[in-house]
């Protein structure tokens, strides 16, 4: 969960880099460095944030740097230090590596390298590459060849990106970890993704698993690990370069929150047709499920999938969410008449590309649920459906998550042919959203109940899920204690720590027996002396036991699932605001994680 980035052109190479890593900090940031190559290469690096870096660099004078490599880093091997920072280098400073991923088998290449005199000057795995390569350079190989040799070596996950001293070429592999190319005018960029170069370019490579690349100023070639050249397709990008800016706002997260009405629209349009009230998803043409479904996720896609699976039991499908590092093929009923569904932002994350790969291998057909066109996800799987919120720079999940929900919804009536009725209240979700978003009272009630000594959320049916999300939401960004519960489930245990300095927040919507008996809920806790938070759409009498009341209107209730959740994520938002959080980064939180 490092983000690289690479660049040969006629600009200034380090102001590239640097803009680059600024919009990849989202992948990691507790350390940053870069190579520039100028004859011989010049390495600066810092442990602490990008700024620290910056700071390095404000003496460098890097006229005339036509090419460097970039890193921003979560540790993984060996604490985030100068040291230990990215870029890696030989001896001789020849080479410059960055990587992001993990080398599994560096123990043993690092013993190898010691018993032929090699000193190591870091804990990483990643060192052992550039050493590698060194060595093959002074073996009289080419320095692709070199490179091409050294990652032959690598067993485990990886995006890598080396320049040597003296060529004005950056050499890329990647497996399993992203890597996408970007073509300009006189100049070639490399990164993890995108919005390290949107501002200047929107045409690129996605590199697939197992691909090289070597990019000069003229543009990249592209080749198999057996060395063919490929002709790999040149995507556009349409986002605009403003979308991976703050727009005003002042953090990236309460951008994102305001963005859900535009991207849940994003995510409907051409899927559903509202005359007909159908439901259209080509991608999932072929797939209505022969036996059971299974949703594989981690952190807020979990919650998504945990939804879904709700949704398909309602439907009389045998539908069922697993947290993906809990999830194993091998002691599981899964054969080709079972759909696994991995649920992915990011399309990265380790444990949720494993539970895939286990899937694929156990011979189920699979289907991802994604926001990263071209992410491993994508290409893991038979189908993918992508959720199209846009990009997403807040380490906390929000719009995305209301994407996934509606996606899955889409997802669910596609498959069971249930469209009647549900797109109707699909279609009415964003418009509901942005009532929520006008009207909400959050800033209010994190004020209240900033000096709270830990929150609980509570919910039944479509809301637990949103409940547990809720709790995820508020541990993030606030590092405070919050737990959400099934509300049945408080009387059984959690009730033992409701007091008056612990507010809970009822999800309560509709009027059927959920409703009914989630209100019952709420007056075991009021009656503890609890602040009692209703998040409501007004049609049962929950707002009468309720000390603050959050509106979501009156919708169907999927929509009031994807509705309350947004006052939620605004309640957490202004109680991190208040505590002066590093909202957008939350310490030891990254946000695409790609280890087990
Ligand atoms: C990280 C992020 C979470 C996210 C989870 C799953 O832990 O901090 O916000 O929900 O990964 O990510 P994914 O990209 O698979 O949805």
């Amino acid at each position: 969960m490092c983000g690289i980035v690479g660049y040969v052109g006629d600009g200034n190479a380090l102001e590239v880099l640097t803009t680059g890593l600024s919009g990849l900090e989202y992948r990691g940031y507790d350390s940053a460095g870069v190579a520039l190559g100028n004859g011989r290469l010049a390495v600066y690096k810092r442990a602490g944030e990008l700024a620290e870096l910056e700071d390095t660099l404000e003496d460098v004078d890097a006229d005339g740097v036509r090419v460097g490599i970039g890193h921003t880093r979560w540790s993984t091997h060996g604490p985030p230090t100068d040291a230990n920072a990215h870029p890696h280098t030989d001896a001789a400073g020849r080479v410059a590596v960055v990587h992001n991923g993990i080398i599994e088998n560096y123990a043993a290449l690092r013993e190898e390298l010691s018993a032929a005199g090699v000193a190591f000057e870091s804990d990483t795995d990643t060192e052992v590459v550039p050493h590698l390569i060194a060595r093959n350079l002074e073996r009289g190989m080419a320095p692709e060849r070199a490179f091409r040799a050294a990652i032959g070596r690598l067993e485990g996950s990886y995006a890598i990106a080396a320049t040597v001293a003296g060529s004005e070429v950056v050499h890329a592999a990647r497996k399993e970890s992203p890597l996408v190319i970007g073509l300009g005018e006189g100049a070639t960029y490399l990164a993890s993704d995108v919005p390290a170069f949107i501002e200047f370019t929107d045409r690129v490579i996605y590199l697939e698993d197992d691909q090289f690349a070597r990019l000069d100023a003229g543009g990249a070639v592209v080749a198999d690990a057996d060395g063919a050249v490929l002709d790999p397709p040149v995507d556009t990008i349409e986002w605009d370069p403003e979308d991976a800016g703050k727009s005003g706002y002042d953090h990236y997260m309460l951008k994102e929150i305001n963005e859900q009405p535009s991207a849940l629209r994003d995510c409907l349009r051409g899927r559903i047709d509202g005359l007909e009230g159908s439901v259209h998803l080509e991608e999932l043409a072929g797939l209505e499920p022969s036996g059971p479904i299974q949703l594989v996720a981690c952190g807020t896609s979990y919650h998504a999938a945990l939804f879904a699976a709700g949704m398909f039991r309602r439907r009389g499908i045998h539908a069922d969410a697993f947290i993906a590092s809990e999830y194993h093929a091998d002691r599981l009923p899964v054969d080709a008449d079972t759909l696994v569904v991995g649920v992915t932002q990011s399309g990265e994350t380790a444990d949720t590309m494993r539970a895939l790969r286990e899937a694929n291998r156990a011979g189920a057909r699979t289907l991802a649920v994604t926001n990263v066109v071209g992410s491993s996800a994508a290409r893991e799987c038979d189908r993918t459906l992508y959720i199209r919120a846009g990009p997403e720079i807040g380490v906390a999940a929000t719009k995305t998550f209301a994407s996934q929900q509606l996606a899955l919804a889409l997802v669910v009536a596609e498959l069971t042919g249930s469209s009647h009725g549900l797109v109707d209240e699909l279609r009415d979700v964003p418009d509901a959203v942005q009532t929520v978003l006008d009207t909400s009272r959050a800033s209010e009630v994190a004020d209240a109940y900033v000096d709270a000594d830990a929150y609980f959320f509570i919910g039944r049916g479509y809301q637990y899920p949103v409940a547990l999300e809720g709790a995820l939401k508020m541990k993030e960004i606030t590092y405070r204690h919050a737990e959400g519960f099934a509300a049945g489930e408080l009387k059984h245990g959690p009730l033992a720590l409701v007091t008056e300095e612990t507010p809970v927040f009822a999800l309560v919507t509709g009027e059927g027996e959920l409703a009914r008996k989630t209100v019952g809920n709420v007056k075991e806790v009021e009656a503890r002396g609890a602040p009692v938070v209703a998040v409501s759409d007004g049609r049962t009498e929950v707002d009468r036991y309720a000390d603050e009341l959050l509106s979501v209107p009156e919708i169907g209730e999927i929509g009031a699932a994807v509705a309350a959740n947004v006052q939620l994520q605004l309640v957490s938002y202004w109680v991190a605001n208040s505590l002066g959080r590093s909202i957008d980064r939350p310490r030891n939180l990254a946000k695409s994680v790609t280890v087990e």
